[in-house]
């Protein structure tokens, strides 16, 4: 398919309520989307749960349900949340549906046919937290590496999957497709843990008799699947299927964007592509890691109780500014700390007393100068600032798809010459006193001014739309075609 543009965000997991950080992905990934579609590409955005896995199967013990009930409940917590924040996903997959079922199956098939898979008993750790094996030497005094948290001594006849014999391919792989793996520093933090450590092959199945909530292997039903090798293949089964002869066929894939966070890099840059070239299918074309919000300069996350809960942001300062908030504090890629007092600075500044007044004052002079009318009047101003809004109006595209369209996704970066403008435009506002245009009846000169500031919101209104769809739609409605309808500031300020 030609000009189609597939995204996807990780499958998050059902065990506990959507935090910040799981919104975050979701709105980067609706950002792209909505810019993308603009654009004129046929986008494909997916997003989902992930449901399968020890964790679940405990935390759905623990409430007393059957994993599937629980599953269903979050589920709906999920969607929920996505629809409040205006998430545009095209297709939502559950790894406990049949179609991903199905594929998980048929790929363990292909895999073992193929003699990609061998029996061995395993010995080791496994950190239930991560859902990740950990060997003895990996262990740190009894914890995870990763998470700092304990791990539970495992040794059980299990399947493996040859990743060792791909680890060339994959360092060539990574080296010779530069767009692969982003932000670089990532890129060089995979090739770098490539060079230096030896791949295992990677266990990807656990005893029934220890975990039942998973995929069964078709060749071995007391073996449910590993639910990382389960969840990843989530990315091909949502879009295509394979055929009699085991081949995949798909409109979308190979997967243009992988959004992801940084702490699943390994599984999505080094198991992902691999489990793919067993299978004689395309890697993804990119996988972007972002960063994490931090509070208090640690990681958010469900297992630290240090959760945020978006839809309490929302609550307070809605959906709009939430968006922009997360898109424009942080360049995408880096670490970020969340706090409320950062968000109400955004929100006070570049939102209430940049953007908002821009269109409230440019309405306000319309309603007292023109009775609300607006005259599209052809602009000849000559002044040296008026110029230099034209300018930056026609050069603002090609500025901000610099950083939308190219693989840095620097979403941060997109909105400064936006801002610029909407500056440009207000400091035009204030040398240019208006009032004393009127004043002075020189009407003329004040329709082309206004339609100049006009001019600039309709560009802004667009330009801001993969931001915030919401607000876009509102500066359309209050800056009609021929007419205004004012109506409230469109950000109220936060004393
Ligand atoms: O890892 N800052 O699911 P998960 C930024 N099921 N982003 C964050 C974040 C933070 N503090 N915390 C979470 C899983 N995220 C697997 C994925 S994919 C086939 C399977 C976001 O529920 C970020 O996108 O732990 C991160 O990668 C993801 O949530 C992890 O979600
Ligand atoms: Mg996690």
């Amino acid at each position: 398919m030609n000009n189609k543009f597939y995204i996807t965000t990780p499958l998050y997991y059902v065990n506990a309520a959507p935090h910040i950080g799981h919104s975050y992905t979701c709105i980067a990934a609706d950002c792209l989307s909505r810019y993308y579609r603009n654009l004129g590409h046929k986008v494909h955005f997916l997003t989902g749960t992930d449901e399968h896995g020890q964790k679940i199967q405990r935390a759905a013990e623990a409430q007393g349900l059957e994993p599937k009930v629980f599953a269903d409940k979050a589920v709906s917590v999920f969607k929920g949340l996505w629809e409040t924040l205006n998430i545009s996903y095209d297709d939502f997959i559950r790894t406990t549906e049949s179609r991903h079922e199905k594929a998980v199956q048929k790929v363990l098939e292909i895999l073992y046919k193929k003699g990609e898979l061998y029996e061995h008993v395993y010995q080791g750790w496994y950190c239930t937290p991560c859902e990740t094996f950990w060997s003895e030497s990996q262990i740190q005094a009894g914890n995870c590496p990763d998470c700092k948290r304990p791990v539970e001594k495992i040794e059980e006849k299990n399947y493996f999957f040859k990743l060792s014999k791909y680890q060339d391919w994959l360092i060539d792989h990574i080296k010779s497709h530069q767009d692969f793996i982003f932000p670089p520093s990532r890129r060089e933090e995979v090739l770098r843990f490539l060079e230096l450590n030896k791949l295992s092959d990677l266990c990807i199945s656990r005893p029934k008799e220890r975990l039942s909530w998973g995929i069964p292997l078709p060749f071995s039903p007391n073996h449910v699947t590993y639910v990382w090798f389960d969840a990843l293949i989530n990315y091909i089964s949502a879009v295509g299927s394979f055929d009699k002869n085991d081949k995949y066929q798909s409109e979308w894939w190979p997967a243009d964007l992988h959004l992801i966070g940084k702490d699943i890099l390994r599984q999505h840059a080094v198991y992902w592509p691999i489990m793919l070239k067993a299978l004689d299918i395309q890697p993804p074309k990119t996988i972007f890691a972002h960063g994490w919000w931090m509070i208090d300069s640690s990681k958010m996350s469900k297992s630290r109780g240090n959760v945020v809960n978006p839809i309490e942001m929302v609550d307070k300062f809605g959906v709009d500014v939430y968006r922009y908030f997360l898109l424009r504090d942080v360049p995408f890629g880096m670490d970020g700390n969340f706090s409320e007092d950062a968000i109400i600075k955004r929100q006070n500044g570049d939102l209430a007393n940049d953007l908002g007044n821009l269109v409230y004052r440019t309405l306000t002079m319309i309603e007292k100068y023109f009775q609300g009318e607006i005259t599209n009047v052809e602009i000849n101003l000559k002044n040296k600032q008026a110029k230099e809004i034209e300018e930056k109006i026609n050069a603002l595209d090609s500025m901000i798809k610099t950083n939308m369209g190219e693989k840095d996704y620097n979403f941060s970066l997109a909105l400064e010459p936006i801002w610029e403008l909407i500056n440009l435009a207000n400091k035009y506002i204030e040398d240019t006193k208006p009032w004393n245009l009127a004043k002075e009846n020189k009407t003329g000169e004040l329709k082309e001014f206004i339609a100049v500031l006009v001019k600039v919101i309709r560009k802004t209104a667009d330009a801001i739309y993969p931001f915030m769809p919401f607000t876009s739609e509102a500066i359309k409605q209050q800056v009609g075609k021929d007419n205004i309808s004012k109506g409230k500031p469109l950000f109220p300020r936060i004393e």
